[in-house]
């Protein structure tokens, strides 16, 4: 992608497409933004009332003379409800009209907009523009065309940094989606710690280290070993440390669930419950783009990001419904049913962490719960934790980036459900308060550690396009966590 930026309007260079912002006035649609460009153009659809500025709206316009070759008019709607999210969805709109029309490059004019921080104006419009110019079409034999060139108008020098910045973040999110995309064949626990080894080859601030079966067998994580049994593939426990506060002992612990393709295992999933989960890695794929922005912008913060990684298959040697298996923290479970295999894995590496890492707190996302999308649809992430401190953090970090949680109850009581007759604890209780109960499971491998599980089953692949996102991987949740590291 080729940025560049203009600080006036008239400076500006030749191109495709001018996107222009208009709102919804009181019986006509107004400029969002200073300039007054191609007025005896634009005012004829205007006039004729046939663009209002509404939300949601937009137009081409062919110009027959001048710098671009065609305007698109974009409606933000009512100025006074405009927030950041509504400027990133206005942009989508316009993006996903030259993608349409194969559009190569494009001149973007800055709205002016009061009531919201110029800095955050830019940083919205430039992460809209990014966040849809995404093609996932490595399958397709037609490939779709991208936007390879823009510049922003109205930007100035000490303001491009934003742009820069929202740049390399949408870069690790096209990472995430990238990796939920692609066939389950190719994403394996090997792909993955490959995609980690070339973090660390990219980055030197980034530190790999790989452990395959034999190394996984020593250490005796045996819940993230059974898992693994019934799948011709070796599992894989990747690890990534990145020190970018030496003198400070602050340290996050970041874990992703890398479930490569959930089949249930002995407890089979139907058909129509399987055809998804190839993107059941999602949560392996949004940590491992978070450390990829982390090191990119070379933020502030020391992080460790834990993948544990297995495919959840069915054959001879699956690990079976009813039996007792050992934890790497020495607790027992009792397996209820193979499909609740996610939190298997992340109690592995969360009692990891704890034992050895000496964590300030705790992150773990996880694609853990069909429950989630039935509560909060897939626009919100669930968040569980035994943190005040850390859920406001993360309620801020949501209203910045729009990438919106929920803080849902890890409500003692329900532990009972757990309760097992043979083992230390079951790993489900029941179809009741599913998304719950599957993190008072997780809890009680933390201890007292500062935690934060968030249950990304809904908001980490859309069955349709929406806003900024393509069907599939949205990379949801890498934004929110970059940001909340970011304002540690
Ligand atoms: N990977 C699934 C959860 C999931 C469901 C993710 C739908 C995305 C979309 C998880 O491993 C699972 O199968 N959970 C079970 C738990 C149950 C057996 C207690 C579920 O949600 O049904
Ligand atoms: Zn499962
Ligand atoms: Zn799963």
């Amino acid at each position: 992608m080729k940025i560049f930026y203009s600080k006036s309007f008239n400076a500006r260079k030749n191109s495709d497409c001018l996107i222009i912002p208009f709102y919804e006035g009181k019986n006509k649609a107004e400029l969002a933004c200073d300039e007054k460009p191609y007025e005896s153009i634009i005012n004829i659809p205007i006039k004729a009332k046939d663009f209002l500025g509404r939300e949601d709206e937009v137009l081409i316009l062919y110009v027959p003379k001048g710098k671009e070759k065609r305007l698109i008019l974009v409606g933000v709607g009512n100025i006074k409800k405009l927030d950041m999210e509504e400027i990133r969805n206005y942009l989508a709109l316009a993006v996903s009209l030259c993608k349409e029309k194969g559009i190569d490059n494009v001149n973007i004019l800055i709205p002016q907009i009061k009531h919201i921080d110029k800095k955050d104006v830019i940083r919205s419009v430039a992460e809209g523009f990014f966040l849809a110019n995404y093609s996932f079409d490595k399958n397709k034999s037609k490939k779709s065309k991208l936007i390879s060139s823009v510049t922003f108008i109205g930007v100035d020098d000490k303001d491009k940094e934003i742009v820069e910045k929202a740049n390399k973040i949408c870069e690790g999110v096209y990472l995430i989606r990238d990796l939920v995309n692609g066939n389950a064949d190719d994403i394996t626990p090997d792909a993955l710690a490959n995609v980690a080894k070339d973090l660390s080859k990219k980055y030197t601030s980034v530190k790999a280290t790989v452990w395959k079966k034999d190394r996984i067998q020593k250490e005796k994580m045996d819940l993230l070993l059974s898992v693994n049994r019934g799948s011709a593939l070796e599992p894989a426990f990747i690890q990534l440390k990145y020190e970018g506060n030496k003198k400070s002992k602050d340290h996050t612990v970041l874990i992703g669930k890398g479930i490569t393709y959930d089949s249930g295992g002995l407890s089979l999933k139907p058909s129509t419950s399987m055809d998804t989960m190839r993107t059941d890695m999602a949560g392996a794929a949004t940590v491992l783009g978070v450390m990829k922005i982390v090191a990119s912008l070379g933020l502030k913060v020391n992080l460790t990001v834990l993948v544990p990684s297995t495919e959840n298959m069915i054959g001879p040697d699956s690990y079976k419904p009813g039996d007792t298996y050992q934890s790497y923290s020495g607790k027992t479970v009792e397996v209820i049913n193979t499909d609740a295999e996610g939190r298997l894995i992340l109690a592995d590496a969360i009692s990891y962490a704890v034992k050895n890492l000496n964590p300030t707190r705790i992150i773990d996302m996880a694609t853990l719960t069909g429950a989630i999308l039935v509560a909060l649809g897939d626009e919100i992430s669930g968040m569980f934790t035994n943190s005040e401190e850390i859920a406001q953090r993360l309620e801020d970090a949501s209203y910045a980036t729009g990438e919106w949680v929920c803080r849902m109850p890890l409500f003692e009581k329900y532990k009972e459900m757990l309760k097992s007759e043979i083992a230390d604890i079951k790993n489900v209780g029941g179809r009741d308060a599913g998304s719950i109960t599957a993190a008072l499971f997780l809890e009680t491998f933390v201890k007292d550690v500062p935690w934060v599980h968030l249950d990304i089953a809904g908001t980490s692949y859309f069955k349709k396009k929406k806003g900024y996102h393509l069907a599939f991987g949205t990379g949801m949740g890498a934004r929110l966590i970059v940001e909340f590291l970011e304002k540690l």
